[in-house]
């Protein structure tokens, strides 16, 4: 099955006119006639597996709504788009490369071809390499070069190459039982690496240089050098300066050449390959190089074995039973009709909590473009502007405005629950027959139905609800190793799902060139005013804002 090359542009698909009807009609029918018209139909707007459910009934939509929008799905070739993906096409058109994340987390005897040649067993070799470090690490096996045990690993890449890990620890830090923990290093602002150092016992400590390019500013030329060279500093006289880099610096790329200039040997070396996109790379040795040796191999298998559920879900169920092709109709539905561009992502959840930088890279970067893939500009938003929070904290911070915004400034929510807590995480209330993660799903279910019926007060119009704000539901068992790998893979594949029926390429980041290109001739100026002092710099290449705050950052002598 192959993709046709020329795909209308989304809002001029058949369908799309029925649509426009429908949202019409919506956009003058609340929430609470549905419910009361039909509240059975209302609590069957739901799908289940046997691993998660989506409950979709508080979202303004009717199943005549969700027909038209699996049909748009169906007009825009979804199907054929996840084929293709699977089979390893290049769909990633600008830059010309497959989209293989997904084979990351599947099984050796499952072919995953690019170019006429399976990376299973590419994949599983990292697999391997990356096991036999991460026990090394935790048996003590690795010592660094004063003899001393490893206990800390600090992860250095920013972007994908930083959120994944650092969310994936956060979100499973309950598993960091090994006496090996990790802190990140992303931003080029020298109080991130300057304080994380700080923490840092240099005998105890391993960098583990996280890029897929090894280019990347932030990352290699500043925090990574700057970490070998207070490394070397705080060791001197300890080992030679080889030695010191072969027991405490390991890299993760894809550009071995890079890695080996850098000083670190290939052996200390785990890669990966161009069909794995920087956001998606947690499951690659990005992933695995830190929680592995941190939360445990194991634990990191079992969050692939997560996100391969997600995968088979996603791959192999009809779109009325696929979570993540209903989530992207639905999101679509919000965004482009509806005319809500934002959405709050809101796991109730604490270990979640990150997660939710970690989806906004994923959907923004992913979604915010100009073209389709016909290079087509698109005349419609291709992506929320994402937001949020864990509840119930979300409930003392924005949920505010949530509740009480006027229609236009409404902001969808896609809730994520744990049915039951994780075992002996729980806690009684003091005189309550009630436990905390009761209260915590109390409060969920509560502010659905809050956000969806409202509340008249006529007296105090301040008290006034209108209601009528949509919100999903996605509830897992409950939180680990597993449903983390499900929770997030499902969202990877709802930005998949939305950018083939929206006709985008989600998979290239040109927008983060454009701000490169300007700091790099911003940095020439400044590194030449070093030298020759800011006065005898030409600035007239910049604007007359830009050259004053360019000026002001030299002090006056
Ligand atoms: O932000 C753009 C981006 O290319 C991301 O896709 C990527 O995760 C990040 O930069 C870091 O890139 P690298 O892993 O090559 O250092």
């Amino acid at each position: 099955m192959t993709i046709r090359k020329v795909l209308p542009l989304m809002n001029q698909s058949r369908v799309f006119e029925q649509l426009l009807l429908q949202a019409g009609i919506m956009k003058k029918t609340h929430l609470k006639q549905l419910w009361d018209a039909n509240p059975q139909a209302r609590a069957d707007m739901i799908i289940k597996t046997d691993k998660f459910s989506l409950d979709y009934g508080f979202q303004r939509v009717t199943s005549l709504i969700m027909d038209a929008l699996y049909q748009l799905a169906r007009e825009m070739e979804l199907e054929q788009h996840i084929a293709a993906r699977f089979n390893g096409e290049k769909i990633n058109v600008t830059e010309g490369r497959a989209v293989g994340h997904h084979a990351l987390r599947a099984p050796l005897n499952e072919p995953f071809m690019v170019d006429g040649v399976d990376q299973m067993p590419l994949v599983y070799g990292v697999l391997e390499q990356l096991e036999r470090f991460s026990n090394a690490i935790i048996s003590g096996q690795w010592r660094g070069v004063t003899g001393k045990k490893i206990t800390k690993i600090v992860g250095v890449g920013i972007g994908g190459s930083k959120y994944g890990p650092e969310d994936v620890y956060l979100s499973l830090s309950d598993r960091a039982k090994y006496g090996v923990t990790a802190a990140f290093v992303s931003n080029v602002d020298p109080e991130h690496l300057t304080r994380v150092f700080a923490d840092c016992d240099p005998e105890t400590t391993l960098f583990v240089i996280e890029s897929k390019t090894f280019t990347t500013a932030e990352t290699v030329e500043a925090n990574a050098q700057s970490a070998r060279r207070l490394m070397l500093e705080k060791l001197a006289g300890k080992a030679s300066p080889e030695e010191i880099i072969k027991k405490h610096f390991v890299a993760v790329s894809t550009a071995e050449k890079l890695v080996k200039d850098f000083g670190i040997d290939p052996a200390n070396m785990f890669g990966f390959w161009d069909w794995v996109g920087g956001r998606f790379s947690v499951w690659s040795a990005i992933g695995g190089a830190v929680l592995g040796p941190t939360l445990g191999f194991d634990t990191f298998k079992e969050f692939l074995a997560g996100g391969r559920a997600a995968d088979l879900h996603y791959r192999d169920s009809d779109f009325e039973h696929n979570v993540a092709v209903t989530m992207a109709l639905i999101r679509i539905w919000n965004r482009v009709l509806m005319d809500y561009k934002s959405l709050a992502v809101v796991p109730y959840s604490q270990p979640l909590r990150d997660t939710v930088f970690y989806l906004t890279q994923q959907i923004e970067e992913s979604l915010g473009k100009g073209v389709d893939k016909l290079k087509r500009p698109v005349n419609f938003v291709p992506t929320s502007i994402v937001m949020g929070d864990s509840g119930s904290d979300a409930q003392h911070s924005f949920f505010q405005a949530e509740h009480q915004i006027p229609e236009a400034g409404i902001v969808p929510i896609e809730l994520t629950g744990f049915r039951f807590p994780r075992k002996g995480a729980d806690l009684p209330i003091v005189g309550r027959d009630l436990t905390q993660h009761q209260r915590l799903l109390a409060n969920l279910f509560a502010q659905r139905r809050a956000l969806a019926f409202g509340e008249t007060n006529e007296k105090e119009p301040h008290r006034n609800f209108s209601g009528n704000r949509p919100t999903s539901l996605l509830m897992f068992d409950r939180l680990s190793p597993f449903t983390v790998g499900l929770y997030l893979a499902t969202y990877e594949n709802v930005v998949d799902a939305e950018g083939a029926i929206e006709g985008i390429n989600a998979y290239d980041q040109y927008g983060v060139e454009k701000g490169k290109k300007e700091a790099t001739a911003i940095e020439k100026a400044i590194e030449q005013a070093n030298r020759v002092g800011i006065g005898n710099v030409d600035l007239s290449g910049f604007d007359l804002s830009t050259q004053r705050q360019i000026r002001e950052i030299f002090p006056k002598v």
